[in-house]
């Protein structure tokens, strides 16, 4: 399989529009070697004809411009993402779906009830899709057996609720349920390869753990070095783990997780936050990362399984 990462930050994205925390600033100021990203979403495919999307960002139309292959111009309208597959309802992994309103038919989307529930309620940007291409929605089963999506070929996927945290603008914000936000790992039918992905891991459990170890690359959520790093900065109230992400740094930490896995195991941090001093390629914390052979993702990076 290759995996294309469209986008590696947080919400916001990095720069923030209004953010001058160091990172921010530096980029503007063009005084850190720090790289721009735009929000949290990547695409898979295994013939690298037919890919799925993982989430819909709000930079999408820029992302499906910087990665041609989504778009092989086979007719007057046409595109190579045969589906898109939805992690959890957060603004900046669904507010893409609005750019892709011209779709000629009905988007094929995957995501669990509970995501789709907060897309038809506090923010119902399903419905508001529906007077325009509309969806062919599929449930995501929380189940070992899995699942293989129609049009995309070669690939196998399997789901794992996660605990993190619903958007704010849900119900259960605060209240985690079993399928707000899931972890996927895909599978290479023909290589048995697996990719383990998840931006949004608030909580690491002993189901998570074990996709994580029997997996050949883990894309796992780097939003915060710290747990008080927003605080800290005066951004937020809230805590990492309030948000529903686990910090990199500190006693259970994302880090002491990565660390346990295999070397061979390829380890990527993925929803990098625009305040995270991994940002900036020449801070300790991203040092500290090289020493212990965890990267961080960019834009376009590619994967290959
Ligand atoms: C999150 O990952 O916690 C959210 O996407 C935050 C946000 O951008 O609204
Ligand atoms: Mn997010
Ligand atoms: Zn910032």
């Amino acid at each position: 399989m290759k995996v294309h990462v469209l986008g590696s930050a947080a919400g916001g994205g990095f720069p923030q529009w209004n953010c001058n925390c160091p990172n921010c600033d530096g980029y503007r100021q063009g005084s850190k070697r720090v790289r721009a990203r735009t929000q949290s979403s990547i695409t898979v495919s295994a013939d690298q004809d037919n890919w799925v999307l993982f989430n819909a960002s709000p930079d999408i139309l820029q992302q499906i411009r910087s990665f041609p292959s989504l778009q092989p111009a086979r007719s007057l309208r046409d595109t190579a993402i045969r589906a898109v597959f939805l992690i959890d309802a957060q603004i900046d992994h669904t507010t893409g779906l609005y750019m892709l309103r011209e779709h000629r038919q009905p988007l094929e989307l995957w995501c669990h009830a509970l995501v789709r529930e907060d897309l038809m309620s506090g923010n119902p940007l399903l419905k508001v899709l529906d007077h325009y291409c509309g969806v062919n929605w599929h449930d995501v089963p929380l189940a070992d057996a899995g699942f293989a999506m129609d049009g995309v070929p070669g690939l196998h996927f399997t789901a794992l609720p996660l605990i993190s945290n619903a958007p704010p603008y849900s119900p259960h914000r605060d209240h985690p349920q079993p399928g707000d936000n899931v972890g996927v790992t895909i599978t290479d039918s023909a290589s048995g390869k697996r990719l383990f992905y998840a931006p949004g891991l608030g909580q690491m459990e002993p189901p998570v753990w074990a996709a994580m170890q029997a997996a050949d690359c883990v894309l796992v959520d780097g939003t915060l070095w710290t747990d008080d790093e927003m605080i800290t900065l005066g951004a937020s109230k809230k805590t990492s783990r309030a948000m529903g992400h686990l910090p990199q740094s500190g006693p259970g930490g994302m880090l002491e997780w990565l660390d346990q896995l295999p070397a061979s195991t390829r380890k990527v941090l993925i929803h990098i936050n625009n305040t995270n001093p991994i940002l900036d390629e020449d801070s300790a914390q991203r040092q500290e990362l090289t020493r212990r052979g965890i990267e961080v993702s960019f834009d376009g990076m590619e994967i290959d399984l």
